[in-house]
């Protein structure tokens, strides 16, 4: 039932090290950021002042049991470097980072290291169908072995759920809305790559998240920032769904009426190939299509922002990583999932003025590194910025507590039966 094609790839490997002897005794050879002309972005807000909340910042994290984590990894080494895995890179940090506590008492924050999103069908994508039922066991064992998630329903708890529709646990959006977010992370933070405004999959004060893209094959394609872009538009990736009975619902239609209108039209370049130049073509292109697949977001963006190509981004109300710190607006064009059929219009309505402005905010490596999560961490990569997004939220309300007496406002039984199953591996 589920694949165990495991990659002998070093890098694999060594997180796999990683994974076996503690977790942190790692050092990757410091990284060279992004070469390449660029100005200071006002927007962008990583100066050494943004380290203090967070230095003040205290976080929990649970020692779970492995068949939570590091089993779980251990047993499809493909979880480690999908666009998903940023669950386990971000338990990794934080069990070597300075905000790390060892005393619950002093903790701001809880974090329970739960990788849903490793237990992989043979394709290689995460089985959804489990995922509920390790995360309400998951919850089930720390509000059983400590006191602190009863205190406050988990207000003061946050969870990683990087999954096409968060919390929700499914790809399919429509099955995704009807479980809804577990009833049980009602009060949590949730950190999640899912985004969408007035989505019953994004609740407020939700995390959003860039997913993971792994630094050191980017680095490893980088171009001299002299070369030219002679392509308009540049997108590789699937228009249907090869083997959904569900048709247009892919996209919700929107990639198949791209490719019935632009496929043979000449500025679009675009094909369902995997070139292994791609992210070379990509520093060769202006535009750099990223619409909606299962879900609205996509390594796409974060690919075609680190190498300056501008994300045409079809999504209707995404929520983009960092928004309220990254000047996103200043950088994408957004299409409405309805003009589709006018993309080309659209773009070629673009101003040079305007994609030189785009392509001139592109080019601040601060905001590269804010999208992305380097094996040695600095302040200002995307690690840090999910902390300083954290931090934002302390001191908490003391009306979080649950007053002595007062029972839980957590429903542990509402969702479907099989949830309810203690999770083995
Ligand atoms: C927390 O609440 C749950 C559900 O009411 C209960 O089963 C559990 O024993 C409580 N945990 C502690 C540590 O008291
Ligand atoms: C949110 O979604 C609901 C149901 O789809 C809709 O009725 C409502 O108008 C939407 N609100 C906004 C602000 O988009
Ligand atoms: C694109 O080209 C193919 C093959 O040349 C042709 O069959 C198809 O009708 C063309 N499609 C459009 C939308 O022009
Ligand atoms: C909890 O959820 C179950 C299942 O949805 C429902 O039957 C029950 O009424 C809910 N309990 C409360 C107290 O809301």
């Amino acid at each position: 039932m589920k694949g165990r094609r495991g990659s002998t790839c070093s890098h694999l490997l060594s997180l796999i090290v990683v994974l076996g002897f503690g977790l942190r005794a790692f050092v990757a050879p410091q990284a060279r950021l992004f070469t390449g002309h660029h100005e200071a972005h006002a927007g962008v807000a990583f100066t050494e002042d943004d380290e203090e909340p967070m230095k003040r910042m205290k976080v929990y994290v649970y020692d779970m049991p492995g068949k939570f984590n590091k089993r779980v990894a251990q047993r499809d080494m493909r979880c480690l470097m999908h666009m998903f895995s940023i669950e386990i890179h971000m338990h990794l940090f934080l069990l070597s980072s300075s905000v790390r506590t060892l005393n619950p008492e002093e903790a701001d924050w809880f974090y329970t290291p739960v990788y849903t999103n490793c237990d992989l069908t043979s394709f290689g994508l995460p089985f959804v169908k489990y995922m509920p039922r390790m995360m309400y066991s998951a919850i089930n064992h720390i509000s059983t072995h400590w006191p602190y998630w009863n205190r406050t329903d988990g207000a003061d708890h946050f969870f990683v759920v990087p999954h096409d529709f968060g919390a929700c646990f499914h790809y399919h959006e429509r099955e995704a809305i009807a479980r809804g977010i577990l009833p049980l992370l009602e009060r949590a933070t949730l950190v999640q790559t899912f985004g969408q405004l007035n989505h019953t999959c994004f609740k407020e004060g939700s995390i959003v998240i860039p997913p993971y893209v792994s630094y050191k094959r980017i680095l490893s394609h980088i171009l001299p920032s002299s070369t030219p872009r002679s392509t308009f538009l540049y997108f590789r990736g699937a228009f249907y769904d090869v083997d959904g009975p569900q048709g247009d619902y892919y996209a919700r239609g929107v990639r198949a009426t791209i490719w019935e209108k632009y496929r043979n039209h000449s500025l679009f370049d675009m094909s369902s190939d995997h070139p292994t130049t791609y992210y070379e073509e990509m520093q060769r292109s202006i535009f750099c299509l990223c619409p909606l697949g299962w879900a609205p977001w996509s390594p796409r963006i974060v690919e075609a922002v680190v190498f300056g190509c501008i994300p045409v981004i079809i999504a209707d109300d995404i929520v983009l990583p960092f928004s309220n710190m990254l000047p996103w607006d200043d950088m994408v064009v957004f299409v409405r999932e309805k003009e589709v059929d006018k993309l080309e219009e659209v773009l070629t309505s673009i101003t040079i003025e305007e994609v030189r402005r785009k392509q001139r905010t592109l080019s601040d490596p601060a905001i590269k590194k804010a999208l992305l999560y380097p094996r040695k961490s600095a302040p200002g990569d995307g690690f840090h910025q999910v902390l300083l997004a954290l931090s934002e939220k302390v001191p908490h309300s003391s009306s979080m507590y649950r007053r002595p007496g007062q029972a839980s406002t957590l429903n542990w039984t509402a969702g479907s039966s099989t949830d309810f199953i203690p999770w083995e591996i």
